[in-house]
C-alpha cells in the first residue's frame, strides 16, 4: 500500500472588509438572500449569491419542510434557479453566508457535501472553476478559488 496525500487551498480573510469591493457587494446580496430564508425548523439561515459571466446575479437560500427531507439549501435553490433561468450562463462566482438565529456564527460555513456535489456538477460542464466565498455571520471569510478544493476526490460523469 502506499499513502496519497491531496493538498487543497484555500484563503482566509479577516472580515468583509478585506474583500474586494465587488466581492464584498456579492456577499451584500447574499446576506439578503440570506434574510429571506424559510428555516423554521432548524433556525439556521443560509444566503447565497452568484455572479454569472452575463452579469446577471442570482441569489437563493434554504428552503425547509415539515417533511425535514423535503427542504432544500441555499446554495441549490441558488444554482438550480441560474441553470433553470440562464442555462448555459457560467458560475463565475459564487457568495455564501450561514449562521443560527440562537447564537452568533463566526466562523466561516462550508456548503454541505450535497451542495459540493451539486456545485461540481455546474463546475465541470461550464469547464470554468468557481470562486467560492464562504462566512459566518460575521468573522472571517474563506475562499476557495475551485469547488475541487472542497471537494477533492470527485464522482462525475466520466466514470459512469
Ligand atoms: N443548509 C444550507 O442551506 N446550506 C448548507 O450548505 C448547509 C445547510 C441549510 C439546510 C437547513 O435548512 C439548515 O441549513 C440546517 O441544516
Amino acid at each position: 500500500m502506499k499513502i496519497k496525500k491531496i493538498e487543497t487551498e484555500f484563503e482566509v480573510y479577516e472580515n468583509v472588509n478585506e474583500l474586494p469591493k465587488d466581492v464584498s457587494e456579492l456577499m451584500a446580496e447574499a446576506v439578503k438572500a440570506r434574510l429571506r430564508a424559510y428555516a423554521p425548523y432548524s433556525n439556521f439561515l443560509v444566503g447565497a449569491a452568484l455572479l454569472l459571466d452575463n452579469g446577471e446575479i442570482v441569489t437563493g437560500n434554504n428552503q425547509e419542510n415539515a417533511s425535514y427531507p423535503s427542504g432544500l439549501c441555499a446554495e441549490r435553490t441558488a444554482i438550480y434557479y441560474a441553470g433553470s433561468q440562464f442555462p448555459g450562463a457560467k458560475i463565475v462566482r459564487m457568495a455564501i453566508i450561514a449562521g443560527s438565529v440562537k447564537n452568533k456564527t463566526t466562523t466561516p460555513i462550508p456548503p454541505c457535501g450535497a451542495c459540493r456535489q451539486a456545485i461540481l456538477e455546474y463546475e465541470i460542464n461550464q469547464e470554468l472553476p468557481i470562486d467560492i466565498y464562504f462566512m459566518g455571520e460575521s468573522g472571517e471569510v474563506m475562499r476557495s478559488k475551485s469547488l475541487a478544493n472542497l471537494l477533492p476526490l470527485v464522482f462525475e460523469k466520466s466514470v459512469l
